[in-house]
């Protein structure tokens, strides 16, 4: 009886872990399965784009196309694009090279009601909004078909941008090569140029915190042309003008890989930029590095402080004031007026204060931009900590009346507040 027991007993024994083990296996085999098929998906939904290898910025080691926090409403609308161009009837296909998509004329035409939707003219040519059947809106920007120049141009931008993507970067999402008309299909950037906002009175006014956003954005926008795209690549034209802003106030640089020949006087062969923001070293030596980047990065910087543009005699007014400032502190005296003292006299010494060393005679002494990124995002943090203080002790003193309808201005403020706080949670990323 005992034995037959006991019989029983090592039989359930045995029952149960078979069970188990099959279980186990079971669970195993689902989970294989399941990984591969999101690999499977992952992979044709990324079809489009080439990965690029991601290096040295830490901004730059996260893959990623779902963490792209400033760019969710129009990346969607390019997948969704994608998916319409792989199986629409018209012609339209992958540039296998740099995996960026080829409109087709009839499309933009339309898109941009005869081109006539235009929103900008630079030297590469007319800009136009067009507003796709698939519901995305992009910028379309048409090179002007008499520059020899604009040829050489347009295939530097198609090969170098069809594989750098960055989430301070203003996208290249395709081309057009059709009826002798070369065109450059770009994310819509809706809210224009940084240039547009600090000198247009017309804009809404850029207050102090989101300048310090806007300067890490590009900072970091720079950090991964120079340390994270492979090969490197030197911006050449960092501008106010080059700087878009997006629905969030979100900024990325705009117009890398275009090269600028002629641009200063035409007959100055082979000096490239603009002028006020290039860099002496490289007007001597003729030798454009990544650290005249970082000098017309500090023009930029002066120009987020003290709204006043390089061809207005910037930088003069900046040398005049470093001779009391001694490149440290006081530098409040050139704040742009419209900020109207609203602004931390502390943080703005700092971001000066980088600025300074940017703008150095002495390339070797100038910081690189990850050293740029590591200074403007301990200024930022500090403003954020300081705006979550604030916030806290007014919560617990008073009841706070929020009235619906306040001034566009206010809304832009809690923008920049919102803006600032996804900053803190997103990583930063390479899209591939
Ligand atoms: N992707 C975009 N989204 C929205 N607006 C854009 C976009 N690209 C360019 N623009 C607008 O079109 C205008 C012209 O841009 P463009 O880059 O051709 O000239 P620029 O930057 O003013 O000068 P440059 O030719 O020296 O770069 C700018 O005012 C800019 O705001
Ligand atoms: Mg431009």
């Amino acid at each position: 009886m005992k034995a037959k027991s006991s019989g029983l007993i090592i039989g359930i024994s045995i029952g149960v872990v078979i069970g188990a083990i099959l279980a186990i296996v079971g669970l195993l085999c689902f989970r294989f399965h399941r990984k591969r098929s999101q690999i499977g998906n992952s992979s044709s939904r990324r079809a489009s784009t080439i990965p690029i290898r991601a290096n040295g910025a830490d901004s730059c080691t996260v893959l990623s196309d779902s963490s792209m926090g400033t760019e969710t409403s129009s990346r969607a609308s390019i997948h969704n694009g994608i998916s319409f161009w792989f199986t629409g009837p018209r012609k339209s296909h992958v540039v296998a090279a740099s995996g960026i998509l080829e409109y087709s004329y009839k499309d933009l035409q339309k898109a941009t009601s005869n081109f006539t939707s235009i929103i900008g003219q630079g030297a590469f040519g007319p800009v136009y909004k067009a507003q796709m059947t698939t519901g995305e809106t992009v910028a379309v920007k048409v090179l002007a078909t008499d520059s020899k120049q604009g040829e050489k141009e347009f295939h530097t931008e198609v090969m170098l941008l069809g594989r750098l993507h960055h989430r301070n970067l203003v996208n290249l999402v395709g081309y057009c090569a059709e009826k002798g008309q070369h065109m450059l299909i770009y994310v819509y950037m809706s809210k224009g140029s940084l240039s547009s906002h600090l000198y247009n009175e017309n804009r809404e006014l850029l207050g102090w915190n989101l300048r310090v956003q806007i300067a890490l954005d590009v900072a970091r926008g720079l950090e991964y042309l120079h340390d994270g795209a492979v090969p490197p690549v030197i911006h050449r034209d960092i501008k106010s003008s080059n700087i878009l802003l997006d629905e969030s106030m979100g900024a990325r640089v705009a117009d890398f890989g275009l090269s600028r020949e002629d641009m200063i006087n035409r007959n100055a062969s082979n000096i490239q930029g603009t002028f006020g923001y290039l860099d002496p070293e490289y007007i001597s030596s003729r030798a454009f590095t990544k650290k005249s980047d970082v000098y017309s990065f500090g023009v930029l910087l002066f120009e987020l402080i003290a709204g006043r543009n390089p061809q207005q005699g910037l930088m003069e007014y900046v040398e005049l004031a470093a001779l009391n400032t001694e490149g440290q502190v006081g530098w409040e005296e050139i704040a742009d007026s419209r900020l109207d003292g609203n602004f931390d006299e502390r943080e703005l010494n700092d971001v000066a204060a980088l600025a300074y060393k940017c703008v150095n005679r002495s390339p070797r002494k100038r910081p690189s931009m990850r050293d740029n990124v590591q200074v403007l995002s301990h200024i930022l943090k500090t403003i954020q900590n300081k705006r979550h203080q604030k916030r806290r002790s007014s919560l617990s003193s008073s009841e706070v009346a929020i009235t619906i309808g306040q001034s566009a201005r206010q809304n832009s403020m809690n923008s920049e507040h919102h803006r600032a706080e996804s900053m803190d949670s997103i990583p930063d990323s390479v899209e591939v």
